[in-house]
């Protein structure tokens, strides 16, 4: 089956070498000159466990290939994808659709036979009639039908879960539609993904609903852990106990310094201006919204807090920048607020992330000191901040960490110590949620 995907960035990129993988013949279309042109030249232009390999193995295996040149794409087609960002529209929280109705505009000039056009942008309900509603304005005799087939791939983990997702849902009432979603995805139902078919209106709702009740999930063990703080409990063995649950479940249960990322920020905040519109505010959705943007803030604090010296002219450590492991993505991290305070109250910010600096740089305030590795970063500081999780850093040598640091405190914002080993070495910790055990 021809496939285009219009739009090449983590979802595009992952989904389309993906599809390749399975036998599809799909062409990748980018505005962006410059990330084709790596890609033709075998350079991604995200870090993603897996995907330099698989984007190669398919190149070479002639399914795979990378343009700028929409219309050509386009017209070979009988899957075109809509993939382009969605982020938060200035000033009032909704999704910004421009990209997502350019590219509808530009899809529409260029179909040629039966097309099924499928957003698998996160867009507000709604979305897929108006994009319907362009497409014949732009084209009145063009043949489409136009599906909503969101996705939920983890950065980090995408390719595996593309591969193997919970499940695809594909929301069209088109019959025809619904006969070619079904044979592009059937080789991922082999692996036994179910296949949700439902309308267009409920798939984008499902996307949106789905990230809300994790982001809630999140901030309800984040509050939790505040909650434990305060009364002498530990968050993580309140997590477990009501993770073994199977009615809640374990995941999404890790206290932290708040969620970020490319899509629990700016979906939650578009969800919630959609149900203002309706009607029907989702009040439940607004606090979480409201509370973890003040976490990031708090975490600040927390650091500032942990300091035995004055924060002006102090130095941190700060180990993690990304939003989460395994992606090079600084979208909404929560290192960006919490960098940001420190500098704010004239804190000198030493810092290092495996894949994340390029980013980083382009984020973060002037003035801060990219480190080589872990030990590097912690010289001379006084005090280290665990902000990501990555796997380097969950095993560092803690006595020759003790003798980089000007001062031996440690806040462990993802809890990937256990306090007491820290103690021991005469560390001060600062964990979340883990009321007895967080001062040295
Ligand atoms: N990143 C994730 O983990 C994730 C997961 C699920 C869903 N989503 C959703 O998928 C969508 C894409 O997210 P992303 O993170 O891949 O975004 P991204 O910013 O990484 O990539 C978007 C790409 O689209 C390109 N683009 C914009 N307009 C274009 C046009 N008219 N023609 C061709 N290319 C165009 C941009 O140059 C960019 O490379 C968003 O709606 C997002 O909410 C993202």
């Amino acid at each position: 089956m021809r496939v285009a995907m219009i739009g090449t960035g983590y979802v595009g990129l992952v989904s389309g070498t993906c599809f390749s993988d399975f036998g599809h013949d799909v062409t990748c279309v980018d505005t962006d000159l410059s990330k084709i042109e790596r890609l033709k030249a075998g350079i991604m232009p995200i870090f993603e466990p897996g995907l330099d390999d698989l984007v190669a193995r398919n190149v070479a295996g002639g399914r795979l290939h990378f343009t700028t040149d929409l219309a050509e794409a386009v017209a070979g087609a009988e899957v075109v994808f809509i993939a382009v960002g969605t982020p938060s529209r200035r000033g009032d929280g909704h999704a910004d659709l421009s990209y997502v109705h350019a590219a509808a505009r530009e899809i529409a000039r260029a179909v040629k036979g039966f097309t099924v056009v499928v957003t698998k942008s996160t867009v507000p309900v709604g979305t897929g009639a108006d994009l319907e509603q362009i497409i014949r304005e732009e084209a009145p005799g063009a043949d489409i039908a136009v599906v909503s087939n969101p996705e939920f791939l983890r950065e980090g983990a995408a390719i595996e879960d593309f591969k193997r997702p919970d499940r695809i849902v594909v929301g069209t009432a088109d019959p025809r539609a619904r006969e070619v979603m079904a044979a592009l995805y059937r080789p991922l139902s082999l692996n036994t993904a179910p296949v949700l078919f439902t309308d267009r209106a409920n798939a984008e709702l499902i996307k949106y609903a789905s990230n809300a009740f994790l982001a809630v999930k999140i901030t309800f063990i984040n509050e939790m852990a505040d909650l434990c703080e305060k009364v002498g409990g530990d968050v993580q063995e309140v997590a477990r106990g009501i993770g073994l649950d199977r009615r809640i479940g374990s995941k999404f249960l890790h206290a932290g310094p708040g969620y970020g990322g490319s899509c629990f920020p700016k979906d939650t905040l578009a969800l919630t201006r959609t149900a203002q519109e309706a009607g029907t505010p989702l009040r439940l959705v607004e606090t979480v919204t409201t509370v973890n943007e003040t976490r990031k803030a708090a975490m600040g604090r927390r650091v500032l807090e942990a300091l035995s010296v004055p924060p002006r002219g102090a130095t941190v450590a700060v180990l993690g920048l990304t939003f989460k492991p395994n992606t090079d993505d600084m979208r909404d991290s929560p290192a960006i607020n919490i960098v940001q305070l420190l500098v704010d109250r004239g804190v000198k910010i030493r810092a290092y992330d495996p894949v994340g600096m390029e980013e980083a740089r382009k984020v973060l305030p002037e003035g801060i000191h990219y480190a080589t590795g872990a030990y590097e970063c912690a010289e001379g500081a006084d005090a280290l901040v665990i902000v990501t999780e990555w796997d380097a850093f969950r095993a560092l040598d803690l006595d020759r960490l003790k003798t980089q640091l000007r001062s031996p405190i440690v806040v462990d914002l993802r809890n990937i110590y256990p306090p007491e080993d820290l103690i021991r070495r005469g560390f001060t910790y600062v964990g979340i949620g883990r009321g007895d055990l967080s001062i040295g």
